[in-house]
């Protein structure tokens, strides 16, 4: 194909790439496509190796999509204990979008997330940052004391790829135990 036809393809696809319009978010992902979820993964194992070896409390796995599903991640929260603290990580995996009928990867394309929460009994956290982590992204001012704590929270993450008009805004509950 020449350039010059190539051309208007090239711009159609530019333009496909644009934030999506209040049309295009009302669309789910093309019907019968093989391709049409995303990968994710089996259940199993939890955050890395520092968190399992520090008495850590961690909820469940959650598979997400964002707003219209045009994003999706996996996402797991946990918290664990130093000597004179207590620290809360999350980490994100299968972070993807859509586009053009498919899922993709977030490679080359980031994603930022915020957390807000309560450890019932135990005290407020919150933090932000950006990736998939492990992150540790507050560390409680007094270390909270061995028990079993109800945890609250709501998870906003924006992208991969997609602005904020495609977040994933979730709320979890879950409980943890905690070691001294
Ligand atoms: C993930 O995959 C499993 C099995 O392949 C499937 O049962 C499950 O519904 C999938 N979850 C999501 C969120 O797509
Ligand atoms: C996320 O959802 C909560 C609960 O529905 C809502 O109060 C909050 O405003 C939402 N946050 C954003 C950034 O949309």
């Amino acid at each position: 194909m020449q350039l010059s036809s190539l051309f208007p393809t090239l711009l159609l696809l530019a333009c496909a790439k644009a934030i999506p319009t209040d049309d295009s978010i009302a669309k789910t992902p093309a019907d019968g496509q093989s391709n049409a979820e995303p990968v994710n993964s089996s259940t199993g194992e939890l955050l890395a190796d520092v968190v399992m070896d520090n008495n850590a409390g961690c909820s469940p796995w959650y598979n997400w999509y964002g707003t219209g599903r045009w994003t999706y991640t996996e996402v797991q929260f946990c918290f664990y204990q130093r000597s004179t603290s207590t620290v809360a990580v999350v980490a994100q995996r299968e972070a993807q979008y859509y586009w053009g009928a498919a899922w993709y990867y977030a490679r080359g394309y980031g994603f930022s997330w915020n957390i807000q929460g309560t450890l019932v009994n135990g005290g407020d956290f919150e933090g932000s940052g950006k990736g998939a982590g492990p992150t540790e992204y507050y560390v409680f001012p007094e270390k909270v004391p061995a028990g079993t704590y109800a945890v609250s929270l709501n998870y906003n993450q924006v992208g991969p790829y997609w602005e904020a008009d495609a977040a994933i805004n979730e709320s979890a509950q879950f409980s943890i135990v905690l070691g001294s």
